[in-house]
């Protein structure tokens, strides 16, 4: 059974999301912190570009190391809750709401980011590979990229058609259906809180390793460089996450 999402489904989709930010222990972001820092060789002063940047999980940290963070997203809530995060920490964090297929920078960051699977969200793959050309764009002849997403591979290994948790006192029902014709994940989501439920749909156009390197070929990127882990692991059906560096040429 083939399902079907809205277009712009994330509009809705993210407003019920914010829980989900709750998953990921501070152990597990200072971990990815630590292993960015190292691999992008990132040093005080740098302008960095994340893009979504949600609520600020990996640019908060980073920006009070002395990186200057420049964020985008689409969630008006979250921008909104960053801002006052930032402001109250004397944090000068630039904040843009948009699409991130519509960003305008040009040669303007020395690191750019697209991270926790921000990426994939367009059912046509010309906006997904769009995504990558506009970051591409704004990094700065000799820059320096990340993105790290999940492993299609792994997907593969692992799919689980339906679950459920409970995050931050929001029970969440997953119901997820592959689409082997364009390696795609559409998930219905219930979100059910103090006995109310919303249901929500997502897609994922899911990539694997060696696909996404063609498309980072195609872009323009070079040394281009994969890992399965912030230890340093292949990436391979065994492995998650995928971490995936590569720097615009000079
Ligand atoms: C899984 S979160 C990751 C956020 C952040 N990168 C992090 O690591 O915590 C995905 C983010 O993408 C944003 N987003 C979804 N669709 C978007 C779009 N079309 N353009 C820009 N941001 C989008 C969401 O609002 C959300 O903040």
């Amino acid at each position: 059974m083939k399902k079907k999402v809205t277009t712009d489904w994330w509009n809705e989709f993210f407003a019920e999301f914010r829980p989900f930010f709750a998953k990921i222990s501070a152990k597990v972001t200072n971990a990815e912190i630590k292993f960015y820092i190292n691999k992008l060789n990132l040093k005080l002063g740098q302008t960095f570009l994340d893009c979504p940047i949600g609520i600020g999980r990996i640019a908060i940290p980073l920006a009070k190391k002395g990186i200057i963070i420049t964020g985008v997203d689409i969630m008006p809530s979250y921008l909104g809750e960053l801002a006052e995060k930032s402001n109250k920490a004397k944090l000068p964090i630039k904040l843009f709401h948009q699409d991130m297929r519509k960003i305008v920078f040009e040669n303007e960051f020395d690191v750019v980011g697209n991270l926790w699977t921000s990426f994939g969200y367009f059912e046509k793959d010309a906006d997904n590979l769009l995504v990558l050309k506009k970051l591409y764009k704004a990094l700065k002849p000799g820059g320096k990229f990340v993105i790290q997403l999940i492993n299609r591979d792994w997907i593969m290994k692992n799919f689980v058609s339906n679950n459920w948790e409970e995050v931050a006192g929001v029970k969440i029902l997953e119901s997820r259906v592959f689409n082997y014709e364009n390696s795609s994940c559409v998930t219905d989501y219930a979100f059910i809180k103090d006995g109310e439920e919303k249901t929500l749909t997502s897609y994922i156009r899911m990539y694997s390793y060696h696909e996404l390197k063609q498309m980072l070929e195609i872009v323009g990127f070079v040394n281009i460089d994969g890992y399965g882990s912030v230890t340093e692991e292949p990436i391979n059906r065994n492995n998650r996450e995928m971490f995936i560096f590569a720097d615009k040429p000079m």
